[in-house]
């Protein structure tokens, strides 16, 4: 099976005429598109072959939101994913309650949550990153599963502490997560896709995804911006 390449563009990048050529760039069967919500557009124009994602989604349905973006817009942009919960959300205080409510939102709207679950370097330090991994997933996968929305959920391992910083885990420990991930899923009847997270490039992306791996696909943020990069990456494991 192919792996799944999400890339998240976070606040990137700055223009439309940037926007336009990345998502040109990236345009391939199996990869999901995850652009700044200005740039949806610019992005689902030059997009055929790849899925088109968001990075965010408001808990309400509609109304007085300042700044809030809803299920129902993002549906009708033709977005089949959002990341929920990725750890640059978590820090600025979401927490499980408000990330399993957002998690709803899109099911119920038809679009998948792409769930981002990880440790801090200080949790695994201490060695708690099959607890804390466990409890965001559980909430997660505990309140679709009770609506019966559970079906589409893809989830991301990204440790926090390889986010952005150049850092990697190991093959090893990523698979003995993503392998905890999908024992846990299984008790929900589940078989989610499992992506890996954390400072991917061109160079260090086939350690995570191959043949001895359970890990189906990466999450890629800096380096899905820069062009060489995004091209290597398609080339090695779509084309
Ligand atoms: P990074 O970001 O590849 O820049 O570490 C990954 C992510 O946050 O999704």
């Amino acid at each position: 099976m192919k792996p799944i390449l999400a890339f998240n563009w976070k606040m990137n990048p700055q223009t439309e005429t940037e926007a336009a050529a990345l998502a040109r760039a990236s345009d391939e069967t199996g990869v999901i598109v995850f652009p700044p919500f200005p740039l949806i557009h610019v992005a689902r124009e030059n997009l055929i072959r790849a899925k088109l994602g968001a990075q965010d989604v408001s808990v309400s349905e509609s109304g007085a939101h300042t700044g809030e973006v809803s299920s129902k817009m993002l549906e009708s942009m033709g977005v089949s994913l959002v990341i929920i919960g990725h750890s640059e959300r978590r820090k600025q205080g979401e927490e499980d309650g408000l990330i399993v409510q957002k998690a709803l939102q899109v099911a119920r709207h038809g679009i998948s949550p792409l769930l981002c679950v990880g440790e801090t370097a200080e949790e695994r330090g201490s060695g708690r990153e099959e607890e804390v991994v466990t409890r965001q997933l559980r909430a997660v996968i505990e309140a679709l599963a009770h609506e019966g929305l559970a079906n589409g959920l893809m989830v991301a391992y990204e440790p926090v502490w390889a986010i952005g910083t150049g850092e990697n885990d190991t093959p090893e420990d990523a698979n003995r997560v993503a392998e905890m991930i999908l024992k846990i899923a299984e008790g929900y009847k589940l078989s989610p896709r499992v992506l890996y997270g954390g400072s991917v490039t061109s160079a260090t992306a086939s350690r995570y995804i191959g043949k001895h791996s359970v890990l189906g696909g990466l999450l890629v943020g800096g380096a899905s911006l820069k062009l060489q990069e995004v091209r290597n990456i398609i080339v090695e494991f779509l084309l």
